[in-house]
């Protein structure tokens, strides 16, 4: 399976490497009548773009957006849509010392093992540029999720080990673009930036958590064996580059708890049966519950970092110190939040779709 799909009845296929011509994705089961524009689509991009700012690395990408197909008169038709970004700022070259040396933490290594031959420049379609078709894709989910007062944001909770402060959604929402760091605490914000700072003149990287949050989405998403709302989300985001865990609502801090710390207690609210909290996360017995889904996502410190490390030269067969250096972002976090969105966006709009509540074929 070579696996450049994701989602069922709302699916997204990505294409194109970092240093290729162009990167891009088709989407296949936008219903007819969705109003699309490329502002929808570049706002998104805009925020996962490189060299935004001092904590994304410094390749300089406009990352314009051309939808193809798809779309007439600002109206999507039912058709696949597709888009498309060009690759502008590829420095090839500076990958050439590493072609034959896989780079501790990345790909490299296990992409020579499975292909025999892999794409050195930039790590091809390893690098995080590949999400440039998730992004383009999930916000086409976020329009059709809007439309149905589904809202998905997310933000830096925990960089290099500086916790933000709990804040409300509505916080949140407000805060989280205010800084670099996207971390809605200002405060934290202004700690992690010097962490990543430190990092960086030690030729280092550092990881955290991001928190990502869909508002709004009805009770009754998700099937209850093999197509579990929450093991699709985790399947979402285990699939971007650099994620090494994923938990939901209280996550795998009710390992410690008790069953009355951690159930969510059932109350009358306006007739309606509701959970009083949300340990759960929004989601039990992979259905969801009518409250907030919370997930958070461990993401590792960046790979590439100018920091000596063994490797091999796989030319030569022996043993080498290497330091890698070129454009990298100094930590992934940051880039990740609009990343991360797209992925819940993308589950949610595709379980949407298949379960009626959109489309399926057209919104006229
Ligand atoms: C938005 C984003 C940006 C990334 N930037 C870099 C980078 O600048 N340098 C790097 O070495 N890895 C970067 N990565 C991480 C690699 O893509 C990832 O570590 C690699 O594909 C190996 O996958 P794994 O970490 O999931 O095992 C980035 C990932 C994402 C999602």
């Amino acid at each position: 399976m070579p696996g450049n799909s994701f989602g069922h009845s709302f699916r997204i296929t990505t294409w194109g490497e970092s240093h290729g011509k162009a990167l891009g994705v088709v989407i296949d089961g936008v219903p007819a009548g969705l109003e699309l524009s490329e502002y929808d689509v570049q706002k998104d991009l805009n925020r996962r773009r490189p060299g935004q700012s001092e904590v994304s690395t410094p390749r300089s990408e406009s990352d314009s957006v051309e939808i193809l197909s798809g779309v007439i008169d600002g109206i999507t038709t039912g058709m696949p849509v597709s888009m498309m970004v060009w690759n502008k700022n590829a420095k090839s070259s500076a990958y050439d010392y590493i072609k034959n040396i896989p780079r501790p933490g990345h790909a490299d290594l296990a992409y020579t093992e499975k292909y025999g031959i892999r794409d050195h420049r930039g790590g091809g379609r390893s690098s995080g540029r590949e999400t440039i078709g998730r992004v383009a894709g999930g916000a086409v989910a976020r329009k059709l999720l809007s439309q149905k007062g589904i809202d998905v944001f997310a933000h830096v909770a925990e960089l290099g080990g500086i916790k933000a402060k709990p804040l409300s959604f509505d916080e949140i929402r407000r805060n989280v673009d205010s800084n670099v760091v996207r971390c809605a605490d200002t405060e934290a914000a202004e700690k992690m930036l010097a962490k990543i700072n430190t990092a960086r003149t030690e030729g280092d990287s550092i990881g955290g958590i991001v928190e990502i949050i869909a508002t709004g989405v009805p009770a009754g998403l998700g099937e209850p064996v093999f197509g579990k709302l929450d093991a699709d989300i985790a399947c979402a985001m285990m699939g971007i580059g650099a994620v090494k865990g994923v938990e939901f609502g209280a996550g795998f801090e009710c390992a410690g708890m008790k069953g009355s710390q951690m159930n969510d207690a059932l109350i009358l609210s306006n007739g309606k049966v509701t959970p009083e909290s949300n340990q759960a996360g929004g989601i039990t017995g992979g259905i969801s519950t009518g409250m907030p889904v919370v997930c958070r996502i461990a993401v590792k410190p960046t790979p590439s970092i100018s920091k000596s490390q063994k490797s091999v030269d796989m030319g030569e067969m022996k043993e080498i110190d290497v330091e890698i250096h070129g454009r990298h972002d100094p930590t992934i976090p940051p880039r990740m939040v609009p990343v991360a969105e797209s992925m819940m966006a993308l589950v949610l709009a595709d379980h949407m779709v298949r379960s009626g509540r959109i489309g399926p074929d057209s919104l006229l």
